[in-house]
């Protein structure tokens, strides 16, 4: 079974096929990505809304630093093998006394999925290695005919996946999903599902070995057994035409013995129904008219029930439908201008410790969001849970998203650059429905090379071959003018590439203390709207003194209210996501009794208790929201 990754076979963008001819290099892009569509797995788009068995709960796990279930003492892999001999994935049980055997899951200790292995074992909590999941499932069909999937939300970093002794695939990312069809393999009782999952950082990995977040390994996000028809509805979208607001854009793939046939879309609340015919392929792609139609919006996050229908299949999806572009130095939301009261966040559950994966989690975090003041968050570093995006969809907050690009990626790297790719159009293929994400950010703080700028500019052109209807950005860095401290340029070649120019600048913490903030002036190169995505100061929740000691809330609060005066005085400032809602585990952070493994920068404490930045930030989105042009 060859698997690259669940998403892979994203459908290049159908309905800007036309533009492509302006970029060679994007032609060739788009051999590659069809050829990876070909031959890749059927994706499960809206797994969500299918019928599906969780596979959560308590996995037996085996911690494996010396690789020994994976490799024999020659380092050979195991299941490199025809018929292997060894390995922890035949899951075998000591027939008799003098059998030689050296593990047993089911006497083994065991780890709630999903969910990382840091926090929830003491031992684990810097562990980096190799840990081998182990669960059992019952795999009844409704149907003879019916099809089988293991689908895994996310799995840091490298999966190896077995069902009943065999290999289903390896999966390569820590932060998108994948899937393997088992219809031939499951049986109907006592199916296996091993994993290995292995954690550690590569130099030619993305992201790098050094970051600033917490590297959480694990089976870190759902685990379903999917059912589906023999022939389904693989993958769907269904967007505003770029430019209209009354002409939706659609496009579903079915796969399975049956791809020609006959569909319909409907949107009951608007009395809409648009009927067609897939082609050889399972393809169909196709536009319609809608009149009366909400825009979503973060004041009005209007979701309409979309059905899908074929003679083999039902599915249905809630989707907003809401238009994003820029013009000049404007960001336009459904044709006005919008300034983006932001925050960025990552995916940690300040309460329970460890990745967040639940919806619960993302209206915890979304609502602090919202009683911030904002209607938009960046998700930082990477691609966070679907539920997320669909949290976001329901409680009205635009979403940028991002691909773990971050620092000292090795630009020259041909598979680096692939893995890249993969993860961002694995992102955008999951979330393209979802009208919250307006921002795909193809990554963060990179240093200024050729073959950095190359690399990026590769990313920038697959994510608009894969949706040309969102904006693209990457958090940049601002260069000092050697001749003036002061003076603050941003003048990134990458930026031309951009639909927004976003960088971050920690000015008052990194870059001097907050007195220097009132006397920075700026050259900024492009006419494009500027957006600070980052900026901000560590706080020690609950420790106060006067704003010139770091580590204080006053410092903090004095920073906030200094950065966000000079800011306004950037005239085509067009929104930030101050660094950053919560507390979050680092292990760059170390300084005893203040960090100790915590990066302090939240406005938010790792006890989920308000800092006074937060109500700083919280007064300056009460007025701009006040002063925002009503619909
Ligand atoms: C960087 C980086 C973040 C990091 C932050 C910090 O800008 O993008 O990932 O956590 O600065 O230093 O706190």
């Amino acid at each position: 079974m060859n698997r690259r990754s669940l998403f892979a076979s994203a459908p290049p963008d159908p309905f800007h096929a036309g533009a492509m001819r302006s970029h060679p290099s994007a032609a060739a892009l788009l051999a590659l990505v069809v050829a990876s569509a070909l031959h890749a797995d059927p994706a499960l788009d809206n797994v969500y809304a299918r019928s599906s068995t969780s596979l959560n709960g308590k996995w037996h796990v085996i911690v494996d630093p010396y690789e020994n279930g994976y490799y024999d003492y020659r380092h050979v892999p195991y299941d490199a093998a025809e018929k292997p001999t060894g390995g922890y994935f035949l899951d075998k049980q000591q027939k008799d006394k003098s059998e030689l055997l050296e593990y047993n899951f089911d006497t083994s200790p065991t780890l709630t999925v999903p969910g990382d292995w840091n926090s929830q074992e003491a031992q684990l909590l810097y562990y980096e290695g190799t840990l081998w999941y182990r669960t059992r499932f019952d795999a009844k069909k409704s149907a003879p005919d019916s099809r089988l999937f293991v689908y895994f939300g996310a799995a840091n970093y490298r999966a190896d996946v077995y069902l009943n002794g065999k290999k289903l695939g390896t999966h390569i990312g820590g932060f998108t999903p994948f899937s393997y069809e088992i219809t031939a393999l499951a049986k109907e009782t006592g199916n296996s599902l091993v994993v290995r999952v292995d954690n550690t950082r590569h130099a030619d990995a993305v992201p790098t070995v050094n970051t600033d977040w917490w590297n959480y390994g694990g089976l870190t996000r759902d685990v379903l057994l999917v059912e589906t028809p023999s022939t389904f509805i693989s993958s769907h979208r269904l967007q505003l035409k770029k430019g209209t607001a009354d002409r939706i854009e659609a496009s579903v793939q079915l796969d399975g013995p049956q791809r020609q046939q006959a569909f319909r879309i409907s949107i009951p609340e608007l009395n809409v129904t648009s009927e067609g015919q897939t082609d050889a392929n399972g393809v169909a792609r196709f536009e319609f008219p809608v009149r009366g139609l909400a825009l979503w919006s973060p004041e009005n996050p209007k979701l309409y029930q979309v059905t899908f229908n074929t003679a083999t299949d039902h599915m249905s999806d809630k989707i907003g439908f809401r238009t994003i572009e820029t013009r000049g130095s404007e960001i336009l939301l459904n044709g006005r201008p919008v300034f983006l009261r932001g925050i960025s966040i990552h995916e940690e559950n300040p309460f329970r410790g460890g990745r967040a994966y639940a919806p619960e989690d993302a209206r915890q975090l979304l609502g602090w969001a919202k009683e911030l003041g904002c209607n938009f968050a960046r998700l930082a570093h990477y691609p966070h849970s679907e539920h997320m995006a669909r949290v976001a969809d329901e409680m009205g907050v635009l979403l940028w998203e991002e691909v773990p690009v971050y620092w000292t990626i090795s630009w020259k790297n041909p598979d680096t650059l692939a893995n890249a790719r993969t993860q961002l159009t694995d992102l955008i293929t999951r979330d393209r429905n979802r009208a919250s994400v307006i921002v795909w950010s193809v990554a963060n703080e990179t240093p200024v090379s050729p073959e950095r700028t190359a690399f990026l500019k590769t990313l920038v052109d697959t994510a608009r071959a894969a949706d040309a209807t969102r904006l693209v950005s990457a958090a940049m860095e601002v260069h000092a003018d050697p001749a003036d401290a002061n003076h603050k340029i941003v003048d990134d070649p990458f930026g031309e590439f951009t639909d927004l120019l976003s960088f971050n600048e920690y000015i008052g913490w990194y870059d001097g203390a907050p007195d220097k903030i009132g006397r920075v002036h700026w050259t900024i190169k492009y006419d494009k709207p500027v957006f600070i995505s980052e900026f901000g100061a560590d706080a020690l929740q609950g420790w106060h003194a006067d704003a010139l000691t770091r580590f204080s809330e006053e410092y903090q609060a004095d920073l906030y209210r200094k950065t966000i005066a000079m800011l306004e005085k950037i005239p085509q400032w067009r929104g930030t996501t101050p660094w950053i809602l919560c507390d979050f585990r680092s292990p760059r952070r170390p300084l005893p009794h203040v960090q100790d493994g915590w990066n302090r920068k939240g406005l938010i404490g790792e006890n989920g208790t308000k800092k006074m930045a937060f109500g700083v930030l919280q007064e300056f989105y009460q007025r701009k929201a006040a002063e925002a042009p009503k619909p």
